[in-house]
């Protein structure tokens, strides 16, 4: 089970980087969009991190701190309607690609400072 937890990690932060650096490409951009990078990362982030909470679940030895993947589970669907909503898009109002990025470093430091006792998630 440990193998197939490390393999969904290592999806989930991929999708996580994709969903990031489709954000960063854009930063020079005068007019912003949602593109094909930020659909895919922030797919991939949300079903690997849905599927990693089944592993721990299944995981009599982990406790899994539901609030801390509630909250992520919540920002993580905002991020995914909010990209799925306005991606055919040609452009997007300003306010609304910083809301995308706001609430992907939110989850970010939910996941690294929202820190669960020791031996939990
Ligand atoms: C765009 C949305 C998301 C971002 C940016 C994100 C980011 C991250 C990062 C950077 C980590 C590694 C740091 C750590 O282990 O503490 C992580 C781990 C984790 N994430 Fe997410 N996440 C997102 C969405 C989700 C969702 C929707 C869920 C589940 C409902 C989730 C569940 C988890 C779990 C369970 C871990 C710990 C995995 C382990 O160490 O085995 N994440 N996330």
């Amino acid at each position: 089970m440990e193998i197939v937890r490390l393999v969904l990690l290592v999806v989930h932060l991929l999708g996580f980087a994709a969903l990031t650096g489709g954000i960063l490409v854009q930063l020079r951009e005068p007019t912003k969009r949602v593109n094909s990078l930020m659909r895919d990362g922030a797919g991939t982030a949300v079903v690997a991190g849905v599927a990693l909470v089944g592993v721990l679940e299944a995981d009599s030895d982990v406790q899994v701190d539901h609030a801390k993947i509630g909250v992520k589970l919540v920002i993580g669907l905002i991020i995914l309607a909010l990209v799925m909503m306005n991606l055919r898009r040609p452009r997007i109002p300003d306010g609304l690609f910083w809301l995308i990025a706001a609430l992907t470093l939110a989850n970010l430091c939910v996941a690294v400072f929202w820190a669960p006792a020791h031996g939990s998630y």
